[in-house]
Parts: structure tokens; sequence; C-alpha cells
């Protein structure tokens, strides 16, 4: 048997024969030749995670498709089942040309209430209100124009209501903005808890009397589950000193139940009541400001509930019979909901209604 050459072996990358007089076993074995099986082992056991990682996605994605019914009825929420009916009664919802205020207003309106649609922006809110009309012709829409952000337009929006609309039944403060860049409306408040909470409060106040006027009236605050996270930064309400806008946005919505609240106290025997309410992760517009809930929401829609999904404890709250004496409590999916521990104090409404006061000129009792 002929053996191959050292030389020769190294250049054909041929493995020597053991029976080689220079490779001892103690030797490494041929220490020129590369050996490849760690990198064959690295690469299939890549390949097999590859085959793992896809076999997991397709295993999700068939779970997914599976169950989209089931996931879709659970992320739906619970639906308003009143039969309420609302002929000759007035309704103002604010923010009502898109999203959930809208379909507030569409719900309303084939109750058969007059619903006022208070928008900044009237010609989507004329758009909004031709789609209504598209869905019920007897629909009694009329758009106003509303911006939360000034208190003079707040102020001339209420002056003009005043004079014309001599009855009001049912206050919806539902317009909002989420997570948006540091900005300031027109009279220097930072725009979460100037739009969110201190429009809102202004427009209460200055509508509270017609009412009062107009009882039995309801009031219902949208406010939202992040009020869990939020806290009222007292010392830097307008977060000059650092602003961060999720946590913005959490304050104003604490802000929200905290004033439903306070002023469920103070209505307390004249057949007004206020409650809040936390709609539910609704589909909408409102992450407008966000790229990444923009995303979070597009990736995640199947589990998000739709706007009129998302409107059916606001409608819930402004119709229910069995709610006609509830006042100052929170609610989501058309039931009782936890309050968190911040937003039960007694104290800190008491205090953000006075702070409230301060800001914007106002005595209110
Ligand atoms: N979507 C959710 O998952 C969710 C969860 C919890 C709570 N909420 C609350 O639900 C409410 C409605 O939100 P949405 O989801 O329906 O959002 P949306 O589709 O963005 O609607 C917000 C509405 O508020 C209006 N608005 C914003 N700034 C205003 C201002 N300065 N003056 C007057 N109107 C103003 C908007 O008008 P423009 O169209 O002109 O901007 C729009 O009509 C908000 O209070 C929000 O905090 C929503």
């Amino acid at each position: 048997m002929t053996t191959i050459p050292q030389s020769f072996a190294r250049a054909l990358s041929v493995p020597l024969r053991p029976s080689s007089p220079d490779i001892s076993c103690s030797a490494p074995l041929c220490p020129h030749i590369p050996d490849v099986r760690p990198e064959a082992e690295a690469r299939g056991s890549a390949q097999m995670w590859v085959l793992v990682i896809i076999a997991g996605i397709g295993v999700v994605t068939l779970l997914l498709l599976l169950f989209a019914p089931h996931i879709r009825r659970y992320a739906a929420g619970a639906a308003c089942r009143t039969a309420s009916r609302l002929d000759g009664k007035t309704v103002l919802i604010t923010g009502a040309n898109t999203g959930i205020g809208k379909e507030t207003a569409l719900d309303l309106a084939l109750r058969g209430a007059r619903v006022i649609m208070a928008c900044r922006d009237t010609e989507k809110g004329e758009e909004a209100a031709a789609s209504i009309r598209a869905e019920c012709p007897k629909a009694q829409v009329e758009v106003r124009e509303l911006d939360l952000a000034d208190t003079c337009s707040i102020r001339a929006f209420a002056q003009k209501f005043l004079r014309e609309v001599h009855q009001l039944h049912i206050l919806i403060n539902n317009a909002g903005v989420m997570m948006c860049p540091y900005t300031k409306t027109v009279d220097g408040f930072e725009m979460h808890i100037g739009v969110n909470h201190l429009g809102h409060f202004l427009l209460t106040y200055l509508l509270v009397g017609l009412l009062k006027r107009s009882a039995p009236a309801r009031i219902v605050v949208v406010s939202s589950l992040a009020h869990n996270f939020g806290w009222i930064r007292f010392h830097d309400l307008h977060s000059q000193g650092s602003y961060n806008s999720g946590l913005a946005y959490c304050q104003s919505k604490l802000a929200n139940v905290l004033f439903a609240r306070e002023l469920a106290r103070r209505l307390n025997g004249t057949d007004v009541t206020v409650n809040s309410v936390h709609p539910g992760t609704v589909n909408s517009d409102l992450t407008r400001h966000s790229t990444i809930m923009t995303i979070l929401f597009s990736v995640f829609s199947v589990f998000l509930k739709t706007p009129r999904e998302g409107a059916q404890t606001s409608i819930y709250c402004a119709t229910a019979e069995e709610l006609h004496s509830i006042s100052g409590k929170h609610f989501s999916d058309c039931s009782p909901a936890f309050v968190a521990p911040q937003g039960r104090s007694s104290e800190t409404a008491r205090k953000l209604w006075d702070v409230s006061c301060e800001q914007l000129g106002i005595e209110w009792d």
C-alpha cells in the first residue's frame, strides 16, 4: 500500500493515512489542515434555530387565525344594551369630528337627540356631520367651533351656545390629545393638561348653570386607564422643569378622574350627575403624535376596539336608566371600574380644583 507524502497531502488537503510514520497518536491531527467540524456544527445549530423560529411564527399565526373571532369578540368589550330614547334632549360632545366622539354623536343622534358637535376644525366637523346624516337621515346634528387650547375660543363658544341653545341635558367632555411634543396652549398651559383638563374644566364651568336648569342632566368625562400611571405634579403642572409626553398624558387623564369626582360632590342634590369613563384601547387617530404608538396600534389592531366599540361606555353613562342617580364613579366596559388610589384622594381632587380655578382666573364654589 502506498503512503501519500506529507507535502503532497498538504497541497491536496488529503488527510494522511494514520499509518503514516510521521503521525504519532499523541500529536494533534494534521495541525496545518483546518478542522471544519466546529464551523459545520455552528452552521447546523443556526439553521436549526431559524427553523424553530419559523415554526414558532407559523404556530402563532395559525393560533391567531384560529382564535381571531374570539379575540375580536373579547377585544370589542361590552356593548351598551340600553334602548333609551333621547327625543327632545340636547347633547354637546367635544371632539366629535372623529374617533370615539363621532361614534358617540352618531349613536345619540340615532336615539333622537339634538347633537351639537364641538370641533376645533369645523370643516372636519361638517364632514363628520354629513357622514352621520348619511347613516341617519333624520339626525339632528350641528357643528360649532370650539378650540379647547384657547380660553377665548371656549368663552366665545359658551357665550354663543348660551344665547342660542336653551337646554342642555348631556355634556360629553370627550376631546383629547395624547403624547404630543412639548407645546403650549394659547394661554401658556402645557397642551395635555391645557386641553384635556383645563379646557374642559372651563367649558363645564361656563355651562353648568344651563345643565342645572335642564336637569335631570348628565356630564360624562372621557378619561383613561392611563390615569393609573399619572400623578398631579402640583409643583410643575405645566412640565416646565421636565417633560415626558406619556406622563403628561397620564397626568391629564388623572385630572379628568379627579375633576369628575370633585364635581360630583359639588353637584350633589342638583340632579346633575357626572361620571368618568375609560373607553378601552381604541384604534383611533389619538396616536397621531407618536410614531411608535401608531405602529404598535396598527400591528395589534385586532386586539383593539374600533371607535364604535370604544364609544359604548360613554353612551352607557349618558343614557342608561339605572345610572340616573349615580355620580362620581368611574366606568369601563359599561360597568363600574377600578380607580387608582391617587384618583380616589379627595384632598388631591380639592387641591386640583382650587389650582384649576386659579389658573383659569375663575371662582367656582
Ligand atoms: N383611543 C384610545 O385608545 C383611548 C384610550 C383611553 C382614553 N381615550 C380618550 O378618548 C377621547 C377621544 O379619543 P379618540 O381615541 O377618539 O381620539 P381622536 O380620534 O384623536 O379624537 C380626539 C378628538 O379631540 C379633538 N381635539 C384635540 N384637540 C382639541 C382641541 N384643542 N380643541 C377641540 N378639540 C380637540 C380632535 O380634533 P381634531 O381631529 O381636529 O384633532 C378629535 O376630534 C380622548 O379624551 C382620549 O384621551 C382614548
